[in-house]
């Protein structure tokens, strides 16, 4: 079979990426442009600055890619992009980007969902099996999706309010810690105790997660102590918020893995990045004796190549998109 060679690019929120994405396995070439020192100044994403930098940048990364490459606009078989979720101004440059290149080169155009990229982030490294069952912990998303197969998605649970990454930024600003406070956390909580009693989240028989209550919680407790002129210990803090959240991660996917005897599961999302998760949900896993697939820490946050590969499961059942697709800020798999 002829080798497809997909142009894939990503611009959801504040990474500019580009990538060539071989048979949807192979990394050929990615180049992430970040915008992060730019918004650490804001102390969060500017969705105005953000489109505008994501414009400046694409053609460079674009270029970057291929010529990294070694490869032309004409090798390439099928261009394809983050079509949603996002922010809006930020990935219209995307699209229209991928859209043009489309319709001048007569080659495939392949809409993407973002979640659905970084569920297949996992395809890069390893043959999945099916049945399984996603996790993806991300900025805006906390999601539990049954997958039958490679196009079929049930989704079991999802959060109730804030995504947990949300959470984690959120408590990186409580405790001034720069953004993107989630890496920041992480670091703080691995040098602290679980010193600080904190609340049981939604104990409850569903598998949806919530992460607001936690917020607050952590949000008037830093408050009530400065108030009380009480010194806080930011790294037991940062430990007994890590150690909260990540046993409700657990809990809520270890019911859904016992309850579908499932013995599979993927993770995925920028906050698959987190170790202190990786090795929480690895012990789980090794417990109830199930495979667990992560992608490596550079598929983890946002880029192109799991949108290259999430892009050739639709080019091998032929779900092109129009030429007249736009950006959506929310949409489900
Ligand atoms: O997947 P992603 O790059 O973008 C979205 O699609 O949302 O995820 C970004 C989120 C941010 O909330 C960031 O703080 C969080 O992932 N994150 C982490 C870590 N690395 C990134 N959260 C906790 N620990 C980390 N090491
Ligand atoms: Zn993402």
């Amino acid at each position: 079979m002829k080798d497809i060679y997909i142009l894939a690019i990503e611009s959801s929120c504040d990474e500019t990426s580009a990538s060539i994405i071989k048979n949807g396995k192979i990394d050929i070439s990615t180049i992430i442009n970040s915008q992060i020192d730019i918004h650490t100044k804001y102390g969060g994403v500017v969705p105005e600055v953000a489109s505008r930098l994501h414009l400046e940048n694409i053609t460079m990364v674009i270029d970057q890619c291929l010529s990294n490459a070694n490869m032309k606009l004409c090798d390439i078989d099928a261009f394809a992009c983050t079509y949603a979720p996002g922010l809006l101004g930020s990935l219209l440059v995307g699209l229209e980007s991928t859209k043009a290149l489309s319709y001048v080169f007569k080659k495939p155009f392949i809409a993407v969902n973002h979640m659905m990229g970084h569920i297949y982030a996992n395809m890069l490294e390893n043959n999945l099996e099916y049945p399984l069952l996603s996790l993806i912990i991300s900025g805006g998303h906390t999601d539990l999706i049954l997958m039958k197969s490679e196009d079929d998605f049930e989704y079991l649970g999802q959060t109730l309010d804030d995504a947990i990454g949300e959470a984690y930024d959120k408590v990186a600003r409580i405790l001034s810690l720069p953004y993107p406070g989630g890496p920041n956390v992480e670091l703080y909580a691995k040098q602290g105790k679980t010193e600080y009693a904190m609340p049981v989240i939604l104990n409850d028989e569903s598998y949806n997660f919530s992460f607001s209550g936690i917020k607050s919680y952590v949000n008037n407790f830093v408050h009530n102590e400065k108030q009380r002129g009480h010194e806080i210990n930011k790294y037991d803090l940062a430990a007994s918020f890590q150690n909260c959240v990540v046993s409700h991660l657990v809990e809520k996917t270890k019911k859904a893995l016992i309850n579908y005897n499932l013995k599979t599961l993927l993770i995925s999302g920028g906050v698959a990045s987190n170790n202190y998760i990786r090795e929480s949900l690895r012990s789980m896993c090794e417990s109830l004796n199930v495979n667990m697939y992560m992608p490596e820490k550079k598929y983890c946050t946002d880029n192109a190549a799991m949108i290259g590969a999430a892009a050739y499961i639709l080019y091998k059942n032929k779900k092109f998109a129009p030429l007249s697709t736009n950006a959506k800020s929310n949409a489900n798999i």
